[in-house]
């Protein structure tokens, strides 16, 4: 067995939390080797000789969109963290200028709470004083559903960035061919996308009666749905893969639905959702809702040991609810808060309770659109949601007990998208639904 390291703090996951709490950690000040983090990602460089190499962290968003652009497409160390949100970029060299280890190409395969160690897949061992789980989430398989012929070849996820260059090499092997993408989320929909940008002929087929139930109403979805459709993908709903044909050599060549149709088929993208990666540490931390749980300062059941990003379930203060969020503006924000917190305690300094705002946005094709709050109570659509505008902007407003409580635009202006966060985090009163969707945007601009 390789022999042990022991750090002050490690940082499980080297993801957009990790990446961000390196940061907050270099800014509330580490000694050179008190830090380092931990990660299994790695890139695999397919000209011989074969190998992988190391990436340090970076924006997770950029996969299923920029990376796969026809013309251009971004590349490492481009997207390193913290340019997502309009920081400096973290490159592998700025980790060593703080003293910061990365541990890269390193998957920890068991934690021991108790005795503070962690054990990777080669047998090395490092121990901690305090440990900051970010281990991200991995993705739902069709496998994992004993879906027949789901190990087909070209039969594609996207979570990390190996995930994408497969995507890439695909595309570009299937030049001129047909995609078919099962499931109709925020993977479906920006994959659908950037398939259809690379000339491919994309089918989405997804179970639900419209695309992205989680977030968007009927009338939300008609407007995505046919622009979609204007741009040329097709859009089978209602239904979901039960099974995929193979040639001799394991390639995909169909999927076959439940409503007995088959679709022909050069590459299948998967985006069926997320599982929380809090495997290693079942039944030795307290969870909630699927996650980590964690208090506002996300610290878990274990004193020492914190949970952010996708695995922790926190309080959500705004709606006095506990929840867990997919998204990256909490990955980052969390991030930040459990470090603040690890140091105020080191200090004796108090900090103040995570309070977040839920944020969310995604962007294809020509679109963009913010949502800020909570989707609860009834929806109030606002503004030219024509899918055949040269412009559209639109959005919606979620009321609940007679208070704004969400909003959501698609198109926004920089300013604009600030005045809906202002109004979903000031809760409102809302004028009559009526009233409402005369005034749209106007009524957020106001505040
Ligand atoms: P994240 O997944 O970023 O990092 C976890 C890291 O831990 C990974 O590097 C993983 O390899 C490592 N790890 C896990 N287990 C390990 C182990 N046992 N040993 C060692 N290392 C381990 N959100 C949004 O708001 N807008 C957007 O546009 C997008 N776009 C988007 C695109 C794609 C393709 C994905 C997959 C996700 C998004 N998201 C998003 C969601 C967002 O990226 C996500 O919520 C954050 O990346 C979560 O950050 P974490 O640090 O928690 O996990
Ligand atoms: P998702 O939860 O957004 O969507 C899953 C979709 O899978 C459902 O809407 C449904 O249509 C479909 N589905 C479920 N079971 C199915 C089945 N058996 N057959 C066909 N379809 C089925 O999950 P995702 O799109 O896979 O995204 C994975 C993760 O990545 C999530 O955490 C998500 O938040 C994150 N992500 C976020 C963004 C963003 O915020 N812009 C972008 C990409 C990914």
């Amino acid at each position: 067995m390789a022999s042990g390291k022991h750090f002050k703090y490690i940082v499980l996951g080297g993801g957009v939390s990790g990446g961000y709490a390196a940061r907050e950690f270099a800014k509330q000040g580490v000694q050179p080797g008190e830090l380092a983090i931990i990660s299994k990602e790695a890139v695999r460089i397919i000209l011989p000789p074969a190998r992988r190499h190391a990436v340090a962290p970076y924006e997770r968003p950029a996969l299923s969109k920029a990376y796969l652009f026809p013309q251009s497409p971004a590349r490492l160390p481009g997207f390193h963290v913290c340019v997502g949100s309009g920081g400096e970029r973290l490159l592998p060299e700025w980790y060593s200028e703080k003293g910061i280890e990365l541990i890269l190409s390193t998957e920890i395969v068991k934690a021991d709470l108790p005795s503070k160690t962690l054990t990777s897949a080669a047998g090395a061992t490092f121990t901690y004083e305090i440990l900051l789980i970010a281990t991200g989430s991995s993705v739902i398989k069709l496998s994992d559903f004993g879906t027949q012929g789901a190990d087909s070849n070209n039969i594609l996820y996207l979570r990390e960035i190996d995930d994408a260059d497969n995507l890439y090499a695909a595309i570009q092997a299937k030049k001129g061919g047909k995609a078919v993408v099962v499931g109709g989320g925020y993977i479906g929909l920006e994959l659908s996308a950037v398939l259809k940008m690379n000339d491919l002929d994309v089918t989405m087929v997804f179970p639900e009666p419209w695309c992205m139930p989680r977030l968007f109403t009927a009338e939300i979805a008609a407007f995505y749905e046919s622009y979609y459709t204007n741009k040329g993908v097709k859009i089978l709903k209602g239904t979901i893969a039960v099974g995929f044909d193979a040639d001799a050599n394991g390639d995909v060549t169909a999927v076959k639905l439940k409503d007995g149709s088959v679709l022909e088929a050069d590459i299948v993208v998967v985006g069926v959702g997320g599982r929380p990666l809090t495997t290693l540490f079942k039944g030795q931390v307290a969870e909630e809702k699927g996650g980590i749980k964690t208090d506002a300062f996300f610290e878990t059941s274990v004193p020492g040991v914190y949970a952010v990003g996708d695995v922790a379930t926190f309080p959500m203060k705004i709606y006095n609810d506990e929840r867990r969020v997919e998204h990256v503006d909490h990955s980052r924000k969390s991030a930040e808060q459990a470090v603040k917190a690890i140091k105020g305690k080191e200090a004796g300094s108090a900090v103040e309770e995570y309070d977040y705002l839920p944020y969310f946005y995604s962007r294809s094709f020509d679109l963009s659109w913010q949502f800020y709050g909570d989707n609860v109570g009834d929806a109030i659509l606002f503004g030219d949601a024509d899918p055949g505008s040269a412009k559209p902007k639109f959005g919606s407003y979620w009321v609940k007990d007679g208070k704004c409580v969400g909003a959501f635009l698609e198109g926004g202006s920089p300013d604009e998208n600030a005045a809906i966060a202002k109004l979903a985090r000031a809760q409102l009163p809302a004028a009559s639904p009526d009233e409402l969707k005369a005034a749209g945007l106007q009524f957020a601009s106001k505040i």
